[in-house]
């Protein structure tokens, strides 16, 4: 039985449609079943939160590989991103270990360490150092920025469009990632679960290295948009999002944690050779987010 967290979320929805295909014993942890879609009457279902640890100690029994993919980019009214990322990590790796689960698998971040700007990539390399320190058979696989062509960065570019005539970014864009697309990540996973090695650890990038600017770019203009960028300096950006987090709470588009981690590169200097020793070709950025014609 393979316990899988994350599974309404961006990568867990194109994982759970794989461990599906392929008829694994599958079992979500999951806060609200209905975002498992058509998947919710194939699947077992242990409902849980990352805040709450009794709910995901309950979910382990008779699991063999935890599949860890649930993670928070911004504060929730139950726990701080630390919280939700690094310690709840580090109690599901505690509970695993308890209930006797073979393989711990652990998405992560290119970069992640415990001096990084950002307080989400701080709290995975805690994380990290977690998985690695058990005593269990670990997966760490370590990803440049994920997308898929509606994702939630993308709907929220689209109404942003919909609302200026020009495009505020943070900064000056010059961070430089290498995307990956949701379904390329999938396969990794699946491909990891496959491998014997007691330790395995795996980049997950995609095959071009674009900065921030380039990224959003390319996002505009898949939407069939053009408008001109307008760097915010950053602390400018850091004010007005969190006054805007102040007001709105867990309702505002885009916290400043989340607008920040586009200010930190999340690259790695081999590429996607890490999909590639998986056996996964990734796709190009340009490729999946077919572009559609300019309108203006
Ligand atoms: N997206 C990226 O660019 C990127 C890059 C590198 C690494 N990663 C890592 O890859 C993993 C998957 O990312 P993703 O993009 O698929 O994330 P995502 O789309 O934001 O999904 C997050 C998942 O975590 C669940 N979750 C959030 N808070 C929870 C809580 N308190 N209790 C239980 N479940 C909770 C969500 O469930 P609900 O449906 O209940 O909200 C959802 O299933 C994460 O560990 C992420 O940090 C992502």
């Amino acid at each position: 039985m393979i316990l899988l967290t994350g599974a309404t979320g961006l990568v867990g929805t194109a994982v759970l449609q794989r461990l599906v295909t392929q008829r694994r014993a599958v079992r979500c942890l999951v806060r609200d079943p209905r975002g498992l879609g058509e998947h919710r009457v194939r699947v077992q279902i242990a409902l849980g939160d990352l805040a709450d640890p009794p709910s995901f100690r309950n979910a382990m029994r008779g699991v063999t590989t935890v599949v860890h993919l649930a993670a928070s980019a911004r504060d929730q009214p139950a726990g701080s991103i630390e919280e939700l990322n690094g310690i709840a990590t580090w109690r599901m790796v505690r509970a695993a270990e308890k209930a006797g689960v073979q393989r711990f698998v652990f998405l992560s971040g290119l970069g992640a360490s415990p001096h990084h700007r950002t307080r989400l990539l701080r709290a995975k390399a805690l994380a990290e150092d977690v998985v690695e320190a058990s005593e269990l058979e670990t997966t760490i696989l370590s990803a440049s920025l994920i997308y898929a062509p509606h994702d939630r960065a993308q709907r929220v570019l689209s109404r942003l469009l919909l609302l200026s005539p020009v495009l505020p970014t943070v900064g000056r864009g010059r961070a430089e990632f290498q995307p990956v697309w949701a379904g390329d990540v999938a396969d990794a996973v699946i491909a990891s679960l496959d491998r014997d090695e007691p330790r395995q650890r795996h980049e997950l990038a995609g095959p071009a290295t674009l900065t921030a600017r380039q990224l959003v770019d390319l996002r505009v203009r898949a939407l069939g948009r053009r408008r001109r960028a307008v760097p915010v300096p950053e602390p400018v950006a850091a004010a007005g999002l969190q006054a805007a987090e102040n007001l709105l709470k867990s309702k505002t588009p885009v916290s400043w944690d989340e607008a920040e981690m586009l200010t930190a590169s999340m690259a790695t200097p081999r590429g996607k050779a890490g999909m590639e020793a998986l056996g996964v070709s990734p796709a190009a950025m340009a490729d999946v987010l077919a572009p559609a014609r300019p309108r203006a």
